[in-house]
């Protein structure tokens, strides 16, 4: 008797424990115009593509490469009317650890990230990125409202994430291996110019929708919607 409940419990544990293989696809939040993959950079010609709404975007394999694209406003507290933009790429290998928890560590010298301040420069900054995640703990599930596949990812200090929803599996990526070996050796001078020169036919983030605080994706969509049905109009100097 007592048997037959472990092993029910241990099937059950079994069952909503998520696996790598669950993680598998590409995942986006609900404005579903942040996708990984050559859409959102391009890496022949080191430079990132806009996409039309704010939001983030992992991938995953089942062996183990994950990619993530990240669009975000960042709010501007002195000046409500000037947010800034914030574009990061990245890929490398995942872990999942046997706590749950997971560990992305990223190829350092492809990670890209484009800081705009449009109402300070038309000019974005335009880096390297390197920056190595720790999520506290993820889950797979089937979303109840929308019927799809979602994935909650909880961050290091175990905040959540904004949910995302499984657009493509397989997922949609770039390269899994190393897209800009000019990290090392004499090579480097020659990436540093190219990043520069980037740097300044940024474009402005036209499409930042007004004020971002890191809220309900639901409000950046009608933003979003709002913004295209006044089409062509800027809120932004640039
Ligand atoms: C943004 O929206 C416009 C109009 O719907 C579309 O033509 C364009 O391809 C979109 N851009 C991206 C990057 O999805
Ligand atoms: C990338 O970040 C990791 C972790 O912070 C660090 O150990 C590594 O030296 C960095 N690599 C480069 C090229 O900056």
């Amino acid at each position: 008797m007592i048997a037959g409940y472990l092993f029910f419990s241990l099937l059950l544990a079994i069952a909503s424990a998520t696996s790598v293989s669950d993680l598998v696809g590409t995942w986006t939040t609900k404005s579903r115009k942040v996708v990984t993959g050559p859409g959102f950079y391009d890496p022949i010609h080191d430079k990132f593509l806009e996409p039309n709404l704010t939001g983030i975007s992992y991938s995953f394999t089942l062996d183990g490469y994950y990619e993530e694209a990240y669009y975000r406003a960042i709010a501007n507290p002195q000046d409500p009317s000037c947010p800034k933009g914030v574009m990061q790429w990245q890929h490398g290998t995942f872990r999942v650890n046997k706590d749950g928890s997971m560990d992305l560590t990223p190829i350092a010298v492809d990670g890209r990230q484009l800081l705009s301040d449009p109402c300070e420069s038309p000019k974005g900054a335009y880096t390297r990125y390197n920056q190595t995640e720790h999520l506290k703990s993820f889950r797979v599930s089937v979303d109840p409202y929308h019927g799809v596949q979602r994935l909650d990812l909880n961050s290091f200090d175990g905040s959540p994430m904004h949910p995302m929803y499984l657009v493509y599996r397989p997922p949609q990526m770039l390269p899994t291996d190393t897209l800009n070996p000019i990290g090392t050796g004499k090579p480097k001078a020659k990436g540093k110019r190219r990043v520069k020169r980037d740097t300044e036919s940024a474009f402005s983030m036209k499409n930042l929708v007004n004020r971002e605080t890191i809220g309900d994706p639901d409000r950046w969509l009608w933003v979003g919607v709002f913004m295209t049905a006044i089409g062509g109009m800027t809120l932004f100097r640039s």
